[in-house]
C-alpha cells in the first residue's frame, strides 16, 4: 500500500548506515563492545545501574519473569489493555495472569486501585504498561506494590525517556523492559533492553541472556578465556552489534524525536478541537461535557484518593489514540474511509481477556474490567511519528471530519 501518510515512520539516515557499515567493516558480528556501550549509554540515559541489551522486549520480559522465579502457583497481575508480549510471558512461565482496569478513559493506564483489589495470595507481580508512552501513576503502584510484598516489572515498551515524578520510568520496579521493534521511538529493527538497579539480577540476566555461559564468544576471541561452563540453563536472546550500533545512532536521536512527536501530539489536539465525537486520553477530554461519565468512572473516582498526582510527568508520545465516542461514525467505516485516502490508521488494543486464547484459558468477564471494555470498541490510533508534517496531519483530520455521520 502507497500510504500518503504512514502509521509510523523511521528516522533512519546516513549515521545509522555508517555505523552499520563500520561494525561490518570490523568483523565482529554477534555482540560484543557496541553491545556493551549501548548499555552503558543507555543506563546513563535512563539514570539506572544496570541495563541489559536483549533480542527483543518480548525476550527481555520473559527473562526477567524467569529471573524472579514466576512459575505454577503464580499469579501476575497487569492491564489487559496492552499488547500481549506480558501476558504471553507470564503464560510461558507457568504463572497465571489476572488482567485488571485502567484508571480512566482520559488516563488508559493500570490503575493502582483495580491491582489492589485483584491481589490473591498467590500474586507476585505486577507488570505496568506505560501505554502510549504515558506513564503511569507509579507512587501509587509501589506503594500498593510495597504494602503487599509484589516486584513490579516495567513494561517500557512505548516509554523511553517518559518520566514520572521527574524520573525516568523503568527505573521504579525491579526491571523495566524496552523495545526497540521497527515503530518504537528508538527502533532496531528487532531488539530491547532492560534495565535494573540491582546487581545480582542484572547478573543473573546477563547470564540467563546467553545459555547461562560463564564466557561470551567475545572473551574467547579475545583469548581472554578458551572455555566455558554452564551454570544455568539459559536462552539466545542476544543483541547483535549491527542493532547495538544503530541503536546507539538512535539514542542520539531520541530527545530531538520525542519532542517532535511531543509537538505533532499538541497540534493534532488543536486539529481535533471541533471534532466533537472523538476524544484525545491524557490530552483532551470533551469539553462542553458531551460524554457523560460512566457509572464505573463515576463510582472509581470517589474510590481514588488523589494521592499521587504529581508534578514532572513527561509522556514521550509512542503512538496517538483516539476514542470515538457514542455519536462517531464506526470504527471500521472511518479505518476503511481513511485508507482509501491513503491514511494509514491502527488499534491499540484489543484488549488481551478478548482474544480467543485468553478467553478459553483465562475467562474473564467484561464486567469486571468494566473501563477497558467500555473504551477498547472506540480506539483508533492516528499516524504520529518524528518527521510527520503539518500537512499530513490537516489531512488526517480533514479526513476524519470528512466522514462523520
Ligand atoms: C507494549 C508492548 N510490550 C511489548 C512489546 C514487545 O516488543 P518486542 O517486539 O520488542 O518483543 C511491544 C511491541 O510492540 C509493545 O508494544
Amino acid at each position: 500500500m502507497n500510504w500518503e501518510v504512514p502509521l509510523f515512520n523511521l528516522t533512519l539516515d546516513a549515521a545509522e548506515q555508517e555505523a552499520v557499515l563500520a561494525v561490518m567493516k570490523s568483523g565482529w558480528l554477534t555482540q560484543g563492545e557496541r553491545v556493551a556501550d549501548f548499555e552503558r549509554t543507555f543506563a546513563e540515559r535512563l539514570g539506572s545501574r544496570f541495563a541489559i541489551a536483549v533480542s527483543s522486549c518480548t525476550a527481555g520480559l520473559h527473562l526477567v519473569a524467569h529471573a524472579l522465579g514466576l512459575g505454577q502457583s503464580d499469579e501476575v497481575i497487569l492491564p489487559s489493555l496492552s499488547f500481549v508480549a506480558a501476558a504471553n510471558v507470564t503464560v510461558e512461565t507457568g504463572a497465571t495472569p489476572v488482567f485488571a482496569d485502567v484508571e480512566s478513559f482520559n488516563r488508559p493506564l493500570l490503575d493502582p486501585v483495580d491491582v489492589e483489589r485483584k491481589i490473591t495470595d498467590r500474586t507476585r507481580a505486577i507488570i505496568a504498561l506505560h501505554y502510549a508512552g504515558h506513564p503511569c501513576d507509579m507512587t501509587a503502584l509501589c506503594e500498593v506494590a510495597q504494602c503487599h510484598n509484589l516486584h513490579i516489572i516495567e513494561d517500557c515498551a512505548h516509554a523511553p525517556l517518559a518520566e514520572w515524578d521527574g524520573r525516568k520510568v523503568g527505573t521504579f520496579g525491579i526491571a523495566g523492559v524496552f523495545s526497540f521493534f521497527s515503530n518504537k521511538n528508538l527502533a532496531t529493527g528487532e531488539g530491547g533492553m532492560i534495565v535494573t538497579d540491582d546487581p545480582a539480577l542484572a547478573q543473573r540476566l546477563a547470564l540467563l541472556r546467553s545459555h547461562g555461559m560463564t564466557h561470551p564468544t567475545l572473551d574467547r576471541h579475545k583469548g581472554h578465556a578458551f572455555g566455558y561452563d554452564v551454570i544455568e540453563a539459559g536462552f539466545n536472546y542476544r543483541m547483535d552489534e549491527m542493532r547495538a550500533a544503530i541503536g546507539l545512532v538512535q539514542l542520539n536521536k531520541l530527545e530531538s524525536n520525542n519532542e517532535r512527536r511531543a509537538q505533532c501530539a499538541a497540534r493534532y489536539c488543536e486539529l481535533l478541537a471541533d471534532l466533537e465525537w472523538a476524544e484525545v486520553p491524557f490530552l483532551r477530554q470533551k469539553s462542553k461535557g458531551k460524554r457523560q461519565k460512566s457509572k464505573v468512572e463515576s463510582q472509581k473516582s470517589k474510590v481514588k484518593s488523589p494521592k499521587s498526582k504529581v508534578q514532572g510527568q513527561r509522556s514521550v508520545y509512542h503512538i496517538f489514540p483516539i476514542i470515538l465516542g457514542d455519536d462517531a461514525p464506526s470504527r471500521d467505516r472511518l479505518m476503511k474511509a481513511l485508507r482509501d485516502d491513503r491514511i494509514q490508521t491502527s488499534i491499540h488494543y484489543r484488549p488481551i481477556h478478548d482474544f480467543t486464547f485468553y478467553r478459553q484459558r483465562y475467562p474473564t468477564p467484561d464486567a469486571r474490567l468494566p473501563i477497558t471494555s467500555a473504551l477498547a470498541p472506540g480506539l483508533l490510533t492516528l499516524p504520529l511519528y518524528p518527521t510527520l508534517t503539518a500537512e499530513q496531519q490537516e489531512k488526517v483530520v480533514t479526513s476524519l471530519a470528512r466522514h462523520k455521520g
